[in-house]
């Protein structure tokens, strides 16, 4: 069965690069981001490991504890792992997983097998702090992650979390927002005590509330 958006994020326990693993455990009461890769010592993965153990601060800051995965053993995971290091100028600072009997990628339908039968697609899950699904990406194996709109999504994610607002196309921190229409402009005095530009009823922009 598919995890689709809105669905409690499956829990599991795994065997990663830093040990055994119980997937809530290790969310704690943040945010999450699990990600799959095709296998190890393939091009692509190298690079996309290697971009987010850069982007581990960034990460940080943002309360999201990252996870990859990929069908591998772990003996697999250690080998490449120096390869990223030295190819990428950035160790694995965060697990990656060793689904050698493909639980974790079944139970998060990541084998797609229109796609591959047995290689996991490139899927990103980002997971809220009540363990629900927010967002679904797949990619093909050729095509590698842009981790940066990931960051840009849970900016969004996290902002819309805690007010009454929408983030229109291409967005980025500190750009202007939408007001939801479900806000009356009479609850939006309130709400946003910056004001808005009414460009339809429906289409009222206000600066981003938390800045
Ligand atoms: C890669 O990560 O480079 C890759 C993995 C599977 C198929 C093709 C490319």
């Amino acid at each position: 069965m598919a995890v689709r958006l809105g669905d409690e994020a499956p829990n599991f326990t795994a065997e990663t690069t830093e040990g055994p693993i119980n997937f809530y455990d290790y969310l704690g009461d943040g945010w999450g981001v699990l990600f799959s890769h095709p296998k190890d010592f393939t091009p692509v993965c190298t690079t996309e490991l290697g971009r987010v153990a850069a982007l581990k601060p960034e990460f940080d800051k943002r309360n999201v504890k990252v996870i990859g995965l990929s069908v591998d053993p772990i003996d697999s995971h250690e080998g490449w792992a120096g390869d990223i290091a030295e190819t990428q100028g950035h160790a694995l600072n965060f697990p990656l997983i060793a689904d050698s009997d493909r639980k974790v990628s079944d139970l998060y339908d990541m084998i797609h097998p229109n796609a591959n039968d047995t290689l996991t697609v490139r899927s990103v899950f980002i997971i809220g702090p009540d363990k629900k699904v927010k967002l679904i990406i797949t990619y093909p194996a050729s095509t590698g992650r842009n981790f940066d709109e990931i960051l840009r999504v849970i900016d969004s994610l996290q902002l819309t979390a805690n007010y009454s607002v929408a983030t229109p196309a291409d967005w980025k921190e500190g750009d202007d927002v939408i007001i939801v229409p479900a806000v009356s402009d009479e609850d939006a005095k309130k709400k946003f005590p910056k004001g808005w530009k009414a460009l339809k009823p429906y289409l009222r922009i206000t600066p981003q509330p938390d800045k």
